[in-house]
């Protein structure tokens, strides 16, 4: 039986219960989370400096940009729904209303980095600092990112860090949609910088709340394929399934999320050389 899904995010899509339903522990986020962790050792450990990011399709959720603000000047934050602007902008602003996410922060700087608790309440006021805007996207526009040109003057384009996590597999509807949505990411970078994603292969459509969201079913062979068309090279590719233990999970995921979705969430990078 075919699965009813939606894509009306302006309608069914609340900031608020995705980032209950997702984030409310950590550990939920565990693979992505440590995931990045070790993408900003790794490229990070001779010692290179970056300047500037851009996080395309933050959602609500601000843990992605924790390891980044240790490393980079400046980071815009684009989203396409505006409800989800005005979550980042309500943790930014440090709005009562906003979502708490000091057990992340505390997860990946003491946990995932190793630093000490004073480092924490740190790494937040960092974190506010460096995003310097969060601007509207859209997969399906002509203008797929709207940056004021006083701001893009400042912060980029080019990037030296074009990061996306379950967003363009939320809104693409074809193979062809996705290569050309992953070139156009690509061709933020400027050489010698990094394009990192974090997605579900195989996926048709995700929970929020009661509703279920389309999710176009990526196969791992086209991301591969797509980034290394798009000029990406010394690509790193892991999967879930590949490095956790159900164990670790158990506690926080129901055993069906585990034996389905969760072991095909997929971590990659690669560098435009
Ligand atoms: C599953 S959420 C991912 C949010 C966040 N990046 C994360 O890692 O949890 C999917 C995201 O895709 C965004 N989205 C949906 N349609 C889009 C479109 N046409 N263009 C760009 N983003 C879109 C949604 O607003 C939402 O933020």
């Amino acid at each position: 039986m075919a699965v009813e899904t939606t894509k009306d995010y302006q309608t069914f899509f609340d900031p608020m219960v995705y980032l209950l339903n997702c984030f409310d522990q950590p550990q939920k986020d565990a693979f992505v989370l440590r995931r990045l962790t070790d993408f900003w050792i790794q490229i990070a450990k001779d010692g290179r400096k970056f300047t500037n990011m851009l996080e395309y399709g933050t959602g609500p959720v601000v843990s992605r940009l924790i390891n980044a603000a240790k490393h980079v000047q400046s980071i815009i934050a684009a989203e396409y729904l505006p409800a989800n602007r005005q979550a980042m902008e309500d943790w930014i602003n440090q709005d009562p209303k906003a979502f708490n996410w000091r057990p992340t922060f505390e997860y990946v700087v003491q946990k995932l980095e190793g630093m000490t608790p004073d480092e924490v309440e740190k790494r937040e006021a960092e974190v506010r600092e460096k995003i310097k805007a969060v601007v509207h996207c859209d997969v399906k526009a002509e203008n797929h990112l709207e940056i004021p040109s006083e701001i893009s003057a400042k912060y980029g384009p080019p990037f030296d860090i074009v990061m996306t996590c379950f967003c363009i597999e939320a809104a693409v509807e074809s193979e062809k949609e996705y290569r050309n949505q992953i070139a156009y990411l690509a061709g933020l970078l400027r050489p010698g910088g990094y394009l990192v994603m974090h997605g579900v292969v195989k996926e048709r459509f995700y929970k929020v709340g009661d509703k279920l969201f389309y999710s176009f079913p990526l196969m791992k062979e086209w991301i591969l394929e797509s980034m290394k068309d798009a000029g990406l090279k010394n690509i790193n590719f892991d999967l879930f399934s590949s490095n956790f233990s159900r164990e670790e999970f158990s506690s926080v995921y129901p055993i069906e999320d585990l034996k389905s979705g969760l072991k095909d969430h997929y971590s990659v990078y690669g560098q435009l050389c």
